[in-house]
């Protein structure tokens, strides 16, 4: 009886490991560099934006939701997932700005220049 405890005991650190082990491969897979992503220094300027103040609630690689919906392609269809706005680049940039819903603006946050830094940047999602 204890030999098989300690068995599924084994058996759950085995599983456990494997797992985390799966986990880590994706994180690895998902993240690529600027330089693999082809990104130009601008648009690498607004990647950082978008890890900093977005990536906490949009996914940029997946349309799968976190907080907000996942932005995969955002500028690839012509009317946004959520509210069916057009998709263009003032529309976008007034959503940054000042918010829309339970979405924060970011007109105290970032400049100008930065807004279309990070606009660059979702061009290439
Ligand atoms: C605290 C979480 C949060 C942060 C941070 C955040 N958003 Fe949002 N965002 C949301 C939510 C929630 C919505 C949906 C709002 C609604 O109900 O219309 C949204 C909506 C949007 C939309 C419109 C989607 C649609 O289909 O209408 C865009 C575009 C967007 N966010 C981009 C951004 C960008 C770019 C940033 C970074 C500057 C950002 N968001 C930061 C939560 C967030």
């Amino acid at each position: 009886m204890i030999k098989l405890n300690q068995l599924f005991a084994d058996v759950r650190v085995l599983l456990l490991t494997l797992s985390l082990l799966v986990l880590a491969g994706c994180d690895v897979e998902r993240r690529k560099s600027d330089a693999e992503l082809g990104l130009n220094p601008q648009q690498a300027a607004g990647r950082k934006l978008y890890d900093n103040y977005c990536d906490r609630c949009h996914e940029p690689y997946s349309t799968h939701g976190k907080k907000g919906p996942g932005l995969k392609g955002i500028f690839k269809n012509q009317y946004l997932p959520l509210s069916g706005l057009p998709t263009n680049d003032d529309r976008i940039i007034d959503i940054v700005k000042y918010g829309r819903a339970k979405m924060e603006g970011f007109s105290q946050v970032m400049t100008d220049e930065q807004i279309k830094d990070l606009i660059a940047y979702l061009h290439t999602l």
